[in-house]
Parts: structure tokens; sequence; C-alpha cells
């Protein structure tokens, strides 16, 4: 029988182009890159984890696939020693923003080679956009998905060495999305209504206990104008 995915790791199998050669970081039971060449999607894949358990059961489902010549394993941290594998495109889903963020800064490799990255971070979003825009990666697309009543980004991006500074806004709901929210509304009303709910909250929280929240109220704000335009 082929492999299933839910939502949010089918979103993150439709952002790999075909023919790829996939490298999936911290694969755990790699069902990603299993899905996608059981589809004929891949060339090749690797799939890696820095936690044993995990990779053996990976190798496990690999094995029981029968698709051990065509995925690679690797127990490593990161994207240490995926060098060696002619990698057009990484996933690195189901990790914090920041830890991405890390993985990414020690892999030189991928910026002179211009991989494709498909990131599904868990928390620390908008901090991931700002590294990547800081540290000259374009952002090529963002897709939004629901998957048992949660709601889950995923960002598409590729290193071109131009380094940008970009705002509050574009770094809580991404200049792509806000680029464009009118082929997207839903999924845009849902990305502000999330955010203006997490900030609500801090504002609350800071003014209680006497900060100035003048920074998040203007964010605040411009949200809510964001939110506003969609629904006229
Ligand atoms: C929550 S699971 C996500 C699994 C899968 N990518 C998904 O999205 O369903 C996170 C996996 O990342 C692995 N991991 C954590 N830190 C890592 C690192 N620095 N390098 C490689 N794998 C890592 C963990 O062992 C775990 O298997």
């Amino acid at each position: 029988m082929k492999t299933k995915l839910d939502n949010r790791l089918l979103t993150v199998a439709s952002c790999v182009e075909k023919g790829a050669y996939l490298a999936d970081i911290g694969t755990d039971h790699a069902y990603l890159p299993i899905y996608l060449a059981e589809n004929d999607m891949l060339s090749g894949a690797v799939a890696s984890d820095i936690h044993k358990g995990p990779i053996e059961s990976a190798r496990k489902n690999i094995a029981d696939a029968g698709l051990s010549d065509l995925i690679h394993t690797e127990l490593t941290d990161g994207l240490h020693g995926i060098e060696k594998y002619p990698v057009t495109d990484i996933a690195i889903a189901g990790m914090g923003g920041m830890m991405i963020a890390g993985i990414l800064e020690a892999a030189p490799f991928i910026r002179e080679r211009k991989t494709r990255l498909i990131l599904q971070p868990m928390q620390h979003i908008p901090e991931l956009r700002r590294e990547l825009a800081e540290k000259g990666y374009r952002i090529e697309k963002e897709v939004q998905t629901m998957a048992e009543g949660k709601f889950y980004q995923i960002l598409c991006a590729v290193y071109d060495g131009k380094t940008r500074e970009i705002c509050d806004l574009e770094a809580y709901l991404g200049a792509y999305n806000i680029a464009h929210k009118t082929e997207n509304k839903e999924n845009f009303t849902l990305l502000c209504k999330r955010h203006l709910d997490i900030l609500n909250e801090k504002i609350k929280g800071m003014e209680k206990g006497g900060h100035d929240a003048t920074a998040e109220r203007r964010l605040a704000e411009e949200i809510t104008r964001e939110l506003r335009e969609i629904e006229t």
C-alpha cells in the first residue's frame, strides 16, 4: 500500500520539483521522501536525522517500501555530510524557525549550489523570515495549510546573495503573502487573525507588566488594516 501523508506534509511535498534529488533533514519516519518516490517525483533522495531511533525507523520504512536503492539515509546533525549527494531540493519540516536558520547557516554548499529550500517551521516564523532576508535568500513562494485544526506555513526559498531588509509586517505576514493576498484570501485572513491573537495577548501582558507596547500595537494596527483590506 502506498504511503499517505497528512495535509501538512502533503503541502511540503507539493513544493518539491518533479525530478528533484531531495534531502529531507529531520526525516523521522522518512514519510516525505517515500511518498514522493512512490509517486515517481524523485531522481533520488537522502533522508537524514540527528537521532538513532528516527533514522532506524526511516531505514526500515524505506526498505519495506523497496526504495533502499533510491533513498539513502544519514545519521547526522543538520546538513553535515549531505553535500556529497547531488541535492537539488532540501526539505526541513517540523522544527523551530531558529533551528532551521542554524542548520542553513552551517551549510555553505546550499548557497554555492543555489539549492531550493522548502521550510516548514513550527515556531519563530517571523525570525526565520528575517534571517532568510538578511542572509541573502529570496522567498520564491509561500503556502499555508490546515492539518488537524492547526495552521501551518511553508516557505520556499533560494539563495541569491542579495541581502534584504524587511519590516515587522513583512516578517510576520511574509512579503510574498502580502503581495498575493487577493489570490489567497482565506489563508491570508487566517494568517492575519492568528498573528493578531498572539499580538493582542502579548500587548495585554506587556501593558499589565508596565512595559511599553507601542511597537506591538502599531504592528497589530497594520495587520488589522491588511485584514480589513481583504475583507472589503
Ligand atoms: C518533529 S520531527 C519532524 C519530522 C518530519 N520532518 C515531519 O515534518 O513530519 C523533527 C525531527 O527532526 C530531528 N532533528 C532535530 N534536530 C535535528 C538536527 N539538528 N538535524 C537533523 N535532524 C534533527 C528529530 O530527531 C526529529 O526526528
